[in-house]
């Protein structure tokens, strides 16, 4: 949700093309608006409705090694060059950037109103650089701290002043934020994969922290004023991998990577005892998993994978509902929290939860430093860089290391012997390769997706773990065709969704072996019967589903706990393909943002 980047170069640098290659790698958090701020003797802005290429495209160049910039995903406001950031004071001595939200911004922006200050925005953001000018006395940073001594909210701002030139004062709380040291100057960026083709030499901030990037370096404080010291972390992930690398959009190149990822997912984590993984936490009663949108649906796979293996009851909850329903846990639960980015505010605030509970916790996250990494022990899925707005190779990632987890828990318990623990491990390791014949199949799936690709409406089903993946499938389709899609249990048809199948509506029905395939054959025929057009997802050697459904896509045969993982792929690149046929923007689809990192 918004991403906000800065640069501080040496004197003869220049910020400005650093500042839009810096925006344009973060574009996937917003591209409702975008701007900078350039400081060169005075303030110079630029800012435009739309994407960063039309920010590019009108702007000219502009002198100064200093600057900050923004791209949005509007909250307060609509999208307009008016409500654009950097927003600036009166004298426009002051620009600010921010992602988050000022909570109290209305009753500071009547105060500052009647203390003479203009507003020529309708967003909360715009009080913070009048607020800097208010309690400025002669130096931005302790200007910036006073200031927000007085907002409530979340906020990870950057912000710049004509008096105090080449200087630069961040700050977070609730949003994140993180810091460059690169051979060409300080980068500031909402996260690692916007600076890392700069450095990968980082300092991730905390919350209430601030910090002052000058030519003489970065001094970090509490927002109190006590000085911290930070260790400087080194990034892993290769530049490259944020990258398209040839590819027409992030989310193809995202799907195809899933067999390295999946590899790197593993590595290491396996053992003659099975699996070896850093936090699993046996001996918990019940377990909640609690996430949003595709982390959700991870989360629900993740309950069936864990039931049968471990036997320990798992609850899964969205997260942005768990908060509100008073939820009961108790010191024996563990609460494990999924998410890509680390950074969604929904399931933060529900992990935070559980603090007051004293129950057990950790995440299963991928980006490494983000905010859930520094409140939770966590595991890491190990997907890298995930730009393409439609989670993909993260997915996959989560599904694989649920299944560790599942194994890891029924054997400390266990419930599984290691006889089957070998055996499943050695299911695990045919996974990479078996995306990899997925992929290969890319050309076929993407006939079958033309077929469809005119649709106005499409049903997915599956029954057990299939389920969630019905659920992803349809998620996948409708954020980047917005064509409708919906996912079902397919037992669950006749209990009203049956009323939604007309003559020739598209069905996905996942149908690959395992004890609920008979009944899905029965689920399909029923269907059928009322006119559904069934595009079937089955194994290899599955001979029978031919005659039931109208097409095939095939998946190798594998053990039916890990083939919800292949038919995702397969259903990654139908989405993928129906709106690519439909001209749709794939890696930025309307409406959306990668990391939402409001509630
Ligand atoms: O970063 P998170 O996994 O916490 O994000 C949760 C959802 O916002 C995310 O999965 C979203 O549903 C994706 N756009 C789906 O493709």
């Amino acid at each position: 949700m918004c991403g906000i980047v800065g640069y501080l170069g040496g004197s003869s640098a220049a910020a400005q093309p650093v500042l839009f290659d810096l925006l344009k790698r973060l574009e996937y958090r917003g591209y409702d608006s975008a701007g900078i701020a350039v400081m060169n003797g005075s303030i110079q802005v630029l800012k435009t409705k739309g994407s960063v290429n039309n920010l590019m495209s009108e702007t000219p160049i502009l002198r100064g090694c200093c600057g900050i910039g923004h791209t949005r995903w509007a909250t307060h406001g609509k999208p307009s060059s008016k409500n654009a950031h950097p927003h600036c004071c009166d004298t426009n001595k002051i620009a600010v950037v921010h992602n988050g939200i000022i909570e109290n911004y209305i009753e500071i922006r009547d105060k500052l109103i009647d203390l003479g200050h203009k507003f020529r925005s309708e967003t909360d953001t715009e009080v913070l650089p009048h607020l800097i000018e208010e309690n400025y006395n002669n130096d931005l940073e302790s200007s910036v701290r006073q200031a927000l001594s007085m907002v409530r909210g979340s906020y990870a701002l950057a912000a710049i002043s004509s008096n105090d030139p080449d200087k630069i004062v961040v700050a977070r709380k609730d949003s994140p934020l993180v810091l460059g040291l690169g051979e060409t100057g300080f980068f500031i960026a909402s996260d690692v994969s916007g600076i890392l083709k700069y450095t990968k030499d980082v300092i991730f901030l905390n919350d209430r922290e601030l910090a002052v990037i000058s030519h003489n370096g970065i001094e970090i404080t509490t927002l109190d004023g006590k000085k911290v010291d930070k260790k400087i972390e080194t990034i892993k992930w290769n530049a490259e991998s944020a990258e398209k690398s040839g590819y027409p959009h992030f989310m193809l190149k995202e799907i195809f990577e899933q067999p390295d990822v999946i590899r790197e997912t593993f590595s290491g984590r396996m053992s003659a005892e099975g699996v070896d993984l850093e936090v699993v936490m046996p001996d918990a009663r019940r377990i909640i998993i609690t996430a949003c949108g595709t982390s959700y649906h991870a989360g629900l796979f993740g309950r069936y994978v864990i039931e049968r293996f471990a036997r320990i009851p798992v609850n899964v909850e969205i997260a942005s509902e768990f908060r509100y329903i008073n939820p009961i846990v108790n010191s024996s639960d563990l609460v494990i929290g999924i998410t890509q980015s680390g950074e969604t505010a929904d399931t933060l605030a529900a992990v935070r939860e559980v603090n007051l509970e004293k129950s057990q916790k950790f995440g299963i996250v991928n980006v490494p430093g983000s905010s859930i990494t520094r409140e939770s022990q966590c595991l890491f899925t190990r997907a890298g860089p995930e730009i393409g707005v439609a989670a993909t190779k993260s997915f996959t990632s989560q599904l694989a290391v649920l299944l560790l987890l599942a194994v890891q828990l029924g054997r400390a318990r266990k419930e599984m012997s290691t006889a089957d623990a070998n055996d499943f491990v050695y299911d695990l390791k045919q996974m990479s390769g078996n995306i990899q014949r997925v992929l290969n199949e890319a050309d076929n799936i993407k006939k079958c997706a033309l077929v469809f690709a005119d649709a106005d409406q499409f049903l997915f089903m599956g029954r057990g773990a299939n389920y969630p993946i019905a659920l992803e499938g349809a998620l996948k389709l409708k954020e980047i065709s917005y064509i409708k899609a919906e996912g079902f249990p397919a037992g669950e048809l006749k209990h009203g969704p049956l009323a939604l199948i007309y003559d020739g509506v598209p069905v996905v029905a996942i149908a690959t072996e395992g004890v609920t395939y008979e009944k899905m054959l029965g689920n399909i025929k029923e269907i059928k019967a009322r006119g559904a057009t069934v595009i079937g997802i089955a194994n290899e050697s599955d001979t029978k589903i031919e005659k039931y459904v109208d097409r095939v896509l095939r998946i190798p045969d594998s053990n039916p706990w890990i083939s919800p993982v292949l038919s995702s792929v397969v259903l990654q690149l139908f989405a993928y393909y129906v709106a690519d046929y439909k001209g749709c923007e794939i890696d930025k689809p309307r409406n959306l943002a990668k990391s939402v990192t409001v509630e």
